[in-house]
């Protein structure tokens, strides 16, 4: 381990850096602003860490915008449709974090008067707050000294301290490391620091480990095991899934659509009824049709990867009788139905028919 004078060297390092180079965020006070006395406001820095997992900046950047000026505070979030939420929320994946979403703001709004708690162990009882959240909201929003780990930070530690344990094994070293780091001056800034080094500077593939404000103190750099690192334990290959949907349209231009399940894959989100997804290996339409119809395969197929499995889906189509009275869903008129409140998978079932 470093000596403890190395050690706090390096935050200041990463806060000079970070006050010249901070990627301006719409939910971020900048450095000079945040010195300066002027707070985040918890409710934008929880929105966006909740988008932020899994999912890049550059498409966060547009829902948050969408977000925040449909739902200012987090007590116009609570008041929300369930429906509208996850409708905002499409496109954006991991719907179950949409679910949290708002369990969460309702749970703010309930148990804490409408005002995010400043405090890591009540945060971390809220619904959909783990840990890696629950530290990102105590020390970006109320500058708390709690340390932070995703992707982005990981990899810029393994580097630093040239960690060869593989991931996620190394999670805890890598945490560990990650505390002792962590400044009581200005954690806030420090964190969105080493977030923005392994997003702009420490990047998997080609370093730019020459312009890198931690390239003297950097073990990895010195040996030259940067772009080998983190190493990670390589992922099993997904199966494929087969399924199909059934898009049915009525002469005046309604759509059957269900809305899923809450518990399970894109639960709570609007789609095609349609057959359970299965490792079939057989890509044959499947599955009770939700009406009587003259059912037409459409050419092509939709594919799509989730966390576990990739997925093909065979996408039926009809022009349903006006009286059809359908086992499954419900008939939504156009001007009920906007195609961008489906999940993508969905949207691309969809987009097969224009
Ligand atoms: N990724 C996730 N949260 C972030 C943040 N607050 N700043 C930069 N990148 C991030």
């Amino acid at each position: 381990m470093r000596d403890t004078n190395e050690t706090s060297d390096l935050p200041r390092i990463l806060l000079e850096w970070y006050d010249v180079h901070a990627r301006a965020m719409p939910w971020r006070v900048p450095p000079a602003d945040r010195i300066a006395g002027r707070c985040p406001d918890p409710y934008r820095i929880w929105l966006s860490e909740v988008m932020l997992q899994q999912t890049t900046v550059a498409t966060v950047r547009e829902y948050f915008q969408r977000f925040t000026a449909r739902w200012p505070t987090v007590a116009d979030l609570a008041a929300a449709a369930d429906a509208d939420v996850m409708g905002e929320w499409a496109g954006l994946g991991y719907y179950a974090r949409a679910r949290n979403l708002l369990k969460c703001a309702r749970a703010v709004v309930d148990q804490h008067g409408g005002q995010f708690p400043a405090d890591h162990a009540a945060l971390l009882k809220l619904p959909g707050i783990g840990p890696y959240t629950a530290a990102a909201v105590a020390s970006i929003a109320f500058d708390l000294p709690y340390a932070v780990l995703d992707g982005n930070v990981e990899r810029v530690l393994a580097r630093l301290y040239d960690i060869h344990t593989p991931l996620p094994a190394a999670k805890p070293e890598l945490m560990e490391r990650a505390e002792i780091l962590t400044p009581s001056k200005r954690p806030g800034d420090y964190a969105q620091a080493v977030m923005d080094l392994g997003a702009t500077i420490c990047t998997p593939k080609s370093p730019a480990c020459g312009i890198c404000p931690w390239r003297d103190p950097c073990t990895a750099r010195q040996l030259g095991t940067a772009p080998d690192l983190p190493k990670k334990i390589p992922k099993k290959a997904k199966p494929i899934r087969h399924g199909t949907v059934y898009l049915a349209r009525r002469k005046d231009g309604a759509w059957l659509l269900e809305t899923r399940p809450e518990k399970g894959l894109l639960g709570g989100m609007l789609g095609w009824p349609g057959s359970d997804w299965i490792d079939t290996g057989e890509p044959r339409p499947q599955g009770t049709p939700p009406i009587d119809a003259q059912w037409q395969v459409l050419p092509g197929e939709v594919r799509h990867t989730f966390t576990h499995f990739h997925l093909m889906l065979t996408v039926l189509y009809a022009i349903s009788p006006h009286d059809a009275s359908p086992l499954k869903g419900q008939f939504i008129l156009p001007d009920q139905f906007r195609p961008s409140d489906l999940p993508t998978v969905m949207r691309k079932a969809f987009d097969l028919i224009l």
